[in-house]
């Protein structure tokens, strides 16, 4: 956080505590049920973000050192994303170019991926090595069959890729706007990255971005875990772009005084379509949210934990481990749990359109956003 923007949230924060308020949009705004359960809006999304689309895929810290890799499914399009020998970052699709089998599996340190149906066998930079049987193939030219790659890019700590392999542009700074100065700000390129956890929901995808774009919900649905700790008034929206900040205000605010902000809030960043970071001071959450192709109703979840640093010592991985437990056991008995009802309730015809209120700014702006890059606008 630069001193200003700082400065400008104490302000604002304060105005608010005074008031008993919240940052407010100018209206209530409606969206269709039908932009949480068609199957033609999700086509749409599959091929315009998911596609074409530019995504935050993770942090640096999820391939840290060369030979590392891992793969990642993104909504069903299996990807490889490594560190070469010489240290820089690749992506590629997870298909092998003799009959079409994924490569390689999880996360690994190998440095060739070999294919497990006839043995071809792919280096770091994804060029074919080997492939048995090589009369076999001698006329093919093997520097033409190596695995096809993915343009992708880092900043500041955040890994960017599209899968589309003609997509040349991905660099992110259009893009987060004025967040990129906080974003720097936190060396996300140092962290540790702790844990990666996966889980599969009955409900739309968008509905995970929504759990984390308002604090309306805190002192409801999460009075025991959340609730003691932080504000659901005197939270302050802000974007950019497509991208969007929450700052959430922690209960320890009233005893600020003239010191710093940063302990007294949560900061959560929205990086559009489908990513959502948290910062929380002395770590970093990461939710991201793909949809299943060809329903509307499945999702799936990753999050992953980083901390500033690895666990030395028993003690540390423990304290860790009791966070990201905490954080799980939040998200899924109680916001993803109530998720899939909301999703259910859909089906039900009791209403056309959702409402977001004016003291959820980040909801509207989010789809709006979705609205705008689909040609939805009018809908
Ligand atoms: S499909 Fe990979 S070696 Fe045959
Ligand atoms: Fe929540």
């Amino acid at each position: 956080m630069t001193p200003d923007s700082e400065a400008d949230l104490i302000r604002r924060i304060r105005a608010h505590m005074a008031a008993g308020t919240t940052d407010m949009a100018p209206a209530p705004y409606e969206n269709p049920v039908a932009m949480y359960t068609s199957r033609d809006v999700l086509a749409q999304e599959l091929d315009i973000f998911f596609q074409k689309g530019l995504l935050c895929v993770g942090l640096s810290a999820d391939v840290p050192a060369s030979p590392e890799w891992l793969t990642h499914d993104i909504a069903g399009r299996s990807i490889i994303l490594v560190r070469d020998e010489r240290g820089v970052l690749r992506a590629f699709l997870n298909v092998c170019r003799h009959r079409g089998a994924p490569v390689a599996e999880g996360r690994g340190t190998f440095r060739r991926f070999t294919c497990p149906y006839h043995g071809w066998t792919y280096d770091l930079k994804g060029s074919l090595v080997a492939r048995p049987t090589e009369e076999g193939f001698a006329a093919i030219d093997k520097c033409e069959m190596g695995l096809t790659p993915l343009p992708v890019t880092e900043k500041n700590g955040l890994i960017f890729l599209s899968c589309d392999p003609k997509r040349t542009d991905v660099s992110p700074d259009e893009r987060l706007g004025g967040a990129a100065e906080d974003i720097a700000a936190f060396d996300l390129d140092t962290y540790y990255r702790f844990g990666t956890r996966t889980s599969g929901r009955r409900m739309n995808w968008k509905l995970v971005v929504d759990t984390f774009l308002e604090a309306y919900h805190l002192d409801k649905l999460h009075s025991k875990s959340l609730a003691p700790m932080i504000h659901s008034l005197f939270a302050v929206w802000d974007d950019w772009g497509v991208i969007g900040r929450l700052t959430a205000a922690r209960k320890s605010i009233s005893e600020i005084g003239d010191g710093p902000l940063a302990p007294h809030i949560t900061q959560l960043y929205f990086l559009f379509p489908n990513t959502v970071l948290i910062y929380q001071q002395d770590h970093v959450e990461t939710f991201q949210a793909f949809p299943k192709q060809g329903s509307p109703d499945e999702a799936d979840i990753v999050v992953s934990l980083y901390c500033p640093t690895k666990p030395e010592t028993d003690s540390e991985t423990r304290h860790w481990q009791n966070n990201f437990d905490l954080l799980m056991n939040v998200t899924g008995d109680e916001d993803f749990a109530l998720c899939e009802k909301i999703q259910r309730g859909f089906y039900t015809g009791a209403q056309s359109h959702v409402t977001y209120g004016r003291n959820e700014p980040g909801l509207q702006h989010y789809h709006r956003s979705i609205k705008a890059a689909l040609g939805l606008d009018g809908a």
